[in-house]
């Protein structure tokens, strides 16, 4: 059982949430702020705390699970939906027990994709910079009416619900891929589901919001690239490695893809979240997203609203506190 007065070392703290996360503690566990995130070189900062917390981008691999277990680490809880940086059989042989806050807020997520659609459509990071050099030119600006397009969404759960909700209120025609169709969704915004064939080669725009598993890997690629219109937009909120980057700028090269935005990325996890202005930048895939005008790339924010934050740091601890009772985590992974 975690013990009241039991550290718990937080990795990858970032200043934006420290004051969410010391308010729903309320006094009641000792918490220690790691800004570095857990990786085979950090695992040593673990000592001490029999209890952990990790972000999105931390490294939770066999081979730092296997030290954490031998440093005395019993309890991981997550400050994230998605547990795909966790190497889940290792802590399982380790009865090392997982927890996630499974929805923080699909409002921030799904808005979040909107924010970028509407951005890319109407071409509004660009006019923002000309009106800042005083260009009130409108060339090249032209946008599409949303109302009447097609959109594609790819994973229907919590998050692809809310885009779902917003999009129907822009007069949009909904397509749907998810192994677990929701029926009552499907009526609700007239959505129609549909393999994944057909809504790469129907959708206007196409939006993700699947997890990152063994079946969604590389769910957009050449192959899916080339049955989508040409001009397409294609957003990605969800994890990077559901998009196979180097197929979505050959298609950017071509014309094939009319726009892309994106908030995460596969190889993010050594550039998201950290100030990287004064280095030289080594990864040339996104190097190279970065030049394109019809690509917006934000590092990961979706999911930062006030409301979003309280949620994360309420369920953190709603996890912890039930571990610490001897009770299961609420939101147990394993
Ligand atoms: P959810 O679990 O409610 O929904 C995921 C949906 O994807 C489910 O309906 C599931 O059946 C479907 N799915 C599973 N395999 C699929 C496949 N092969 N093809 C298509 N759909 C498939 O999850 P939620 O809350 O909607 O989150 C979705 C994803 O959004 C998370 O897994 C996470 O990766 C990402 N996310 C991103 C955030 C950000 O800040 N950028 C924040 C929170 C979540």
């Amino acid at each position: 059982m975690l013990q009241k007065n039991m550290n718990i070392m937080f990795f990858s703290t970032h200043s934006f949430e420290k004051d969410s996360l010391t308010a729903s503690n309320n006094n009641e566990f000792t918490l220690h702020w790691q800004e570095a995130r857990l990786s085979p070189t950090t695992v040593a900062l673990a000592k001490g705390s029999s209890c952990i917390s990790l972000f999105v981008n931390d490294d939770c691999s066999e081979e730092v699970l296997d030290e954490l277990a031998r440093l005395g680490v019993r309890y991981i809880a997550l400050r994230s939906a998605g547990y795909n940086h966790v190497h889940l059989p290792t802590a399982r042989r380790h009865g090392i027990q997982i927890a996630r806050v499974p929805a923080y807020s699909p409002y921030a997520v799904a808005e979040h994709s909107i924010a970028l659609m509407l951005t890319l459509n109407r071409k509004i990071h660009r006019a923002h910079n000309r009106v800042r050099e005083m260009n009130f030119s409108l060339d090249g600006l032209t946008g599409f009416d949303m109302h009447g397009k097609t959109v594609g969404i790819i994973g229907t759960g919590k998050i692809g619900a809310v885009a779902a909700k917003i999009l129907h209120g822009f007069g949009c025609s909904l397509l749907g891929y998810d192994p677990c169709p929701d029926v009552e969704l499907a009526q609700r915004y007239d959505m129609k589901y549909t393999d994944i064939d057909s809504l790469c080669s129907e959708a206007d725009i196409i939006t993700l919001h699947a997890p990152l598993l063994e079946s969604t890997k590389y769910i957009i690629n050449h192959a899916t690239i080339k049955r989508m219109k040409r001009g397409v937009m294609l957003i990605n909120t969800s994890r990077g490695g559901l998009v196979e980057t180097k197929a979505v700028v050959a298609g950017l090269k071509s014309g094939h893809i009319g726009a892309v935005g994106l908030d995460v990325y596969e190889d993010e996890s050594t550039l998201f979240f950290e100030d990287h202005s004064d280095s030289i930048l080594q990864d040339d895939v996104i190097a190279r997203l970065m030049s394109f005008p019809n690509v917006l790339i934000t590092s990961h924010q979706a999911f930062l609203t006030d409301t979003a934050l309280q949620n994360i740091a309420d369920a953190t601890f709603a996890n912890i506190r039930a571990w610490s009772q001897g009770l299961n985590a609420p939101y147990l992974v394993l």
